[in-house]
């Protein structure tokens, strides 16, 4: 399929004004990719247009029943001057997955990765060149058949934006509060809690709320039967380092399967870390802040990047985790990993794709 270009005219392109202390997702750039799907006809009408609404019937599936997903990717600016991707070939992959759970059609991955460079480097000028700052990307795909009936739609639009970033979190790289929940549950094994789709996100935001009001930066998830095992933290997947083991939870079914997180288990065996995939009681959790057997605590996600946890709520008591600091090892995984992506150190894994600017 040919990707049509209809591109502002240079006068009216805008330009990224004040590239430090960017929001998340607030700012978004002059042109997005867009194409359409039908049952019948397949993908088609592949284009790179101005940032524009969307006009969608009001019967239209997914406002009814929620049928999208999405993907969320980052562009970096190098300290070469060259344009990085991180693992792209990662979320297209979970992207499909996504689509097939959801009852959605797949996308032509090497296609819509080359769609996703493209309009990149149409939008190459709005890649902050901030350390910590870069170019998130996110693909969607929704449900748009005007039918109330419930079942799969049988047409989808699906569209990549593009919005410079800052951090993610007000904290930055410093640790974060985490309030665990035992009242709330995010998803069940067999549900579509392993799934990038948006009604996990919405079923999140009660306990979000809940916890911002006491103080907590987000929430940490508990299984749904047992409310006793670790999940994931909602934007992120969630690590604890014991006295000689780096753990989290293992992909039950329930998780996301993070990108980020698949990248630190290697990065960490690598350098001779035994890392574990495995149940992890929020009760050995908590022995291991009393114990000092727990050294850290972080999360990982494109968002998050990684994030320190200095503090955890849990059943009406606070524990602070190596004092409320940001620990050495995720240091030392931030330095490696941020190192890849903006290019000023090697990429021993081939992890890095370039984006050649158009
Ligand atoms: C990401 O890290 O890209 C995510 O998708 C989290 C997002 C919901 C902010």
């Amino acid at each position: 399929m040919e990707i049509e270009l209809r591109l502002l005219p240079p006068e009216k392109r805008r330009r990224l004004e004040n590239q430090s202390q960017l929001p998340f997702g607030r700012i978004f750039t002059d042109h997005m990719f867009y194409m359409e799907y039908t049952a019948d006809e397949g993908w088609k009408g592949a284009c790179i247009k101005p940032y524009e609404p969307i006009c969608l019937d009001p019967a239209a599936v997914v406002f009814h029943y929620s049928q999208t997903i999405f993907e969320g990717l980052k562009a970096y600016y190098g300290v070469d001057g060259r344009i990085r991707l991180f693992r792209p070939e990662r979320n297209m992959a979970r992207l499909n997955r996504s689509a097939r759970r959801m009852c959605m059609p797949e996308v032509d991955e090497d296609f819509v990765l080359k769609a996703l460079k493209k309009l990149v480097a149409i939008e190459k000028d709005w890649i902050p060149r901030e350390r910590g700052s870069a170019l998130y990307i996110r693909p969607l795909m929704m449900g748009t058949e005007a039918f109330l009936g419930v079942r799969p739609s049988n047409e989808y639009i699906f569209f990549i934006i593009l919005s410079p970033v800052g951090a993610y979190y007000r904290e930055g790289f410093n640790p974060i509060k985490i309030y665990v929940t035992d009242k709330y549950v995010r998803a069940v094994r067999g549900g579509v809690g392993d799934v990038k789709t948006g009604g996990n996100y919405a079923a999140s935001l009660m306990a979000s709320e809940e916890a911002k009001k006491l103080g907590y930066t987000q929430v940490l998830w508990l299984d749904a039967i047992e409310r006793r095992y670790v999940e994931e933290v909602g934007t992120m997947n969630i690590f604890f380092y014991f006295e000689d083991e780096l753990a989290t939870p293992e992909l039950s079914g329930s998780i996301l399967p993070g990108i980020t997180r698949e990248s630190v288990i290697q990065m960490a065996r690598d350098w001779g870390l035994k890392v574990s995939e495995r149940r992890i009681p929020i009760d050995e959790v908590i022995e291991g802040i009393e114990t000092g057997r727990l050294k850290e605590c972080f999360g990982t996600g494109t968002a998050a990047v990684i994030s320190p946890v200095g503090w955890l709520a849990y059943k009406g008591r606070e524990y602070v985790i190596n004092e409320g600091k940001t620990g050495p090892l995720a240091r030392k995984l931030f330095d490696e990993l941020t190192g890849i992506q903006y290019g000023d150190r090697p990429d021993p894994y081939g992890w890095i794709q370039f984006v050649d600017p158009s």
